[in-house]
This record gives structure tokens, sequence and C-alpha cells, in this order.
């Protein structure tokens, strides 16, 4: 909480993104239970074992609110199914009329169960551990809504913003009303820090990259930062490079998160210096362990002390990872 108010903090505080996931045997156990992801997702008893799984194991500084960024348009009443192997499937999003079939007043309650989950973990947690509630950026639920699930290139969405303005506007303005509900709701439950996981921001143009992300992004901070003084929201605009800079200055999140492929010191000066940053070891790099990881990992410590920084990966932690390289990297962190 002190480093995302804008003070450094030595050595940086550490959590990962989806530190809780098929990577622990002990998730495997629970997910094996589960009749399906979304089950796992709104049973309040499981995703608060899930969450608080890698707390026990790891003691990060921060826990993450075990759900998905498409419980969101699943919350509005759009369909949506984890198939194995496969990802996400969902409804291609294609009409003025599809986007008007979303349902906002079936938010609250549909997420009511996450909320619960919310409240269990608070209560779980030691005090000087954080909770990060999240949702999806708007742009990339757009996405995911647009192409019916993964793409490669996210092409439907892209010709969509362009060929369809005033459809996009509306999907973005309806998903961002909804983010700044769910995540005043994640608050009032007792997340303390907030996060928007924008994972495709870099397959804009700069122009659509301020209509679609830098707009939307800065319209659900401001409406926390008025609503909820104290609580931080840390932004993640995935593979946006030199946008970054833009980024930070137009939305007014409190902490950027940096994607793998970020220098950390160019970041350092893209980005002003009370506004922190996040990551970005490669996930890989912690697949491979060892001397190797160490060095990746003293090279962005060395690159951010002096600067308000969380210690991250620069994506999600990958299902082959070893556990123990995750202690060793927590105890490298922690010993620097
Ligand atoms: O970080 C955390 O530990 C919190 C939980 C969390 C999950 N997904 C759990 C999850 C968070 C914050 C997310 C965000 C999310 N979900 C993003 C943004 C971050 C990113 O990775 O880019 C995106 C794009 C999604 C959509 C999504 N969810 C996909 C594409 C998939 C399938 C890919 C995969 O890894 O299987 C999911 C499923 C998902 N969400 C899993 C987990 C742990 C795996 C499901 C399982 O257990 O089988």
């Amino acid at each position: 909480m002190r480093v995302l108010a804008g003070e450094p903090v030595w050595p940086p505080p550490i959590w990962l993104m989806r530190q809780a996931g098929r990577y622990l045997p002990e998730y495997r156990a629970v997910r094996a239970g589960a009749s399906d992801f979304i089950a796992l997702c709104t049973t309040p008893d499981l995703a608060t074992e899930v969450t608080l799984q890698p707390i026990r194991r790891f003691g990060f500084d921060a826990a993450i609110l075990f759900s998905d960024i498409l419980i969101l348009p699943w919350a509005l009443g759009y369909e949506l199914a984890f198939k194995e192997a496969e990802g996400p499937v969902l409804p291609q999003l294609a009409t003025a009329a599809d986007v008007e079939a979303l349902e906002p007043e079936r938010l609250l309650p549909s997420v009511a169960p996450v909320l619960e989950t919310v409240r269990h973990v608070r209560a779980a947690l030691p005090a000087a551990t954080a909770l990060i509630g999240f949702a999806g950026a708007p742009f990339t639920v757009a996405c995911y809504m647009i192409e019916g699930g993964g793409s490669a290139d996210f092409a439907r969405t892209r010709k969509l913003a362009y060929a369809e303005p005033a459809l996009m506007h509306r999907l973005i303005d309806r998903l961002t009303d909804t983010a700044i509900a769910y995540l005043g709701a994640q608050i009032e439950a007792g997340a303390d820090i907030v996060m928007l996981f924008d994972s495709w921001a870099g397959v804009l143009s700069t122009r659509l990259f301020r209509d679609h992300v830098i707009d939307p992004t800065r319209r659900i901070a401001a409406a926390i930062h008025t609503r909820y003084a104290s609580v931080p929201v840390i932004g993640f605009p995935r593979l946006a490079g030199l946008s970054m800079a833009s980024y930070a200055t137009g939305t007014g999140v409190d902490c950027v998160g940096m994607d793998t492929s970020v220098d950390p010191v160019l970041a350092a000066t893209l980005v002003g210096p009370r506004v922190a940053l996040q990551g970005n070891l490669d996930p890989m790099a912690l697949v491979a362990g060892g001397a190797a990881m160490e060095r990746e990992t003293e090279a962005i410590l060395v690159a951010l002390r002096g600067r308000p920084h969380v210690f991250n990966l620069g994506h999600g932690i990958l299902p082959q990872t070893s556990p123990e390289h995750v202690g060793a990297l927590v105890d490298l962190v922690r010993g620097a």
C-alpha cells in the first residue's frame, strides 16, 4: 500500500499474476472437485480456498481474488463456457442489439458469490497482506466478446473498431460503467486495491488506444478515486510499448504494470516518479529457474531501486512452473 501511494520501499513487495493456479498441486485438487471453472469462481468456499493457497505457501505481500475477467460479461447475462484445452468460448458480439441485450441490472445479484469470497478472503488474510480485486479492462473484455474467445490477431475486434465506431464506443461505455460498479462492490466487500487487466491493449493504433484504453481507464480510475480516496488502481496495458507513457499520464492510475517486453530502465524514464511500476520477470525465466532467473530478477530490482516498485511477473505464471522456483524467487526478492 505504501508503494502504491508513491513511496519507494526496499526490498519491494512481491505477488505474482495467476499466483493461484494449475502449477500448484493444492489448486489442482480443489479444481478437480468443482464441476467447472465458472463454478470454482462462483462458489465462495472454493474460491476463498484457492485465493489463500499461494499466501499460505509463499507469504506473498498481496492476495488476488480468484476469479476471471470474463465473469463480468457472464454476470451481464452474456453466455460463457470454459472448454478444456480451448479456453473461454462466448457468442460473437456483432450488432447494436447485442450490446443492448446486456443486462447491467443483473450484475450485482450475479456477482454476489464473488463479493462473498472477497469478504471471506479479507477476513482470513493477515492484516499486512493486501487484497487485490480486479476487472478486465473494457477493451480486453470487448475483445473476447467480439471474437467469441481468444484470437491470434483480434481481427474482428480491430475491424469493428474502425468500421463501426459508434457500436464499439457503446460497448466500451457499457463495459466501463459495469466495471466501475463491479470494482466499487469489490471495494465495499473488502478489496484494498483494484487492478484492471488490459491484456490486448497492445493490438491498437495510437488513436484507438486513446479511445478504447486510455479514456475508459481514466473514467474508471477517476470514479474509484472519487468514491474511495484510499484505494489505489493498478493498470496493466499489456504490450502497449511506448504508449505506456501516455497511459500513465492520461489515465491517472497509481501503478502501471509492465509486461515482459518492457525495459524497466526505459519505463522508469517514461513514467513519472510518483507512479509505481509493477513487474516484470518473464514467466519463462521462472520456469527455467536457477542462475538465469536470478540474473533477470536482479536486473529488474536494480533498474527500479529507489522508485516505487511492486515485484511481479510480466504476465501470468505458466502452469508448468515448479513451485520450488516460486519459493526461490520470493527468497531472492526478500533477501535483496
Ligand atoms: O491472477 C490470479 O491469480 C487471479 C485469477 C485470474 C484468472 N484469470 C484465473 C484463471 C485472473 C486475474 C485472470 C485474468 C484473465 N483471464 C485475463 C487477463 C490476464 C492475462 O492472462 O492476460 C484473461 C485474458 C483471462 C481470460 C482467460 N481465463 C483465458 C484466456 C483462460 C484460458 C487460458 C488458461 O490459462 O487456461 C482463462 C482461464 C483461467 N483463468 C484459469 C485461471 C487459473 C485456468 C483455468 C483452469 O484452472 O483450468
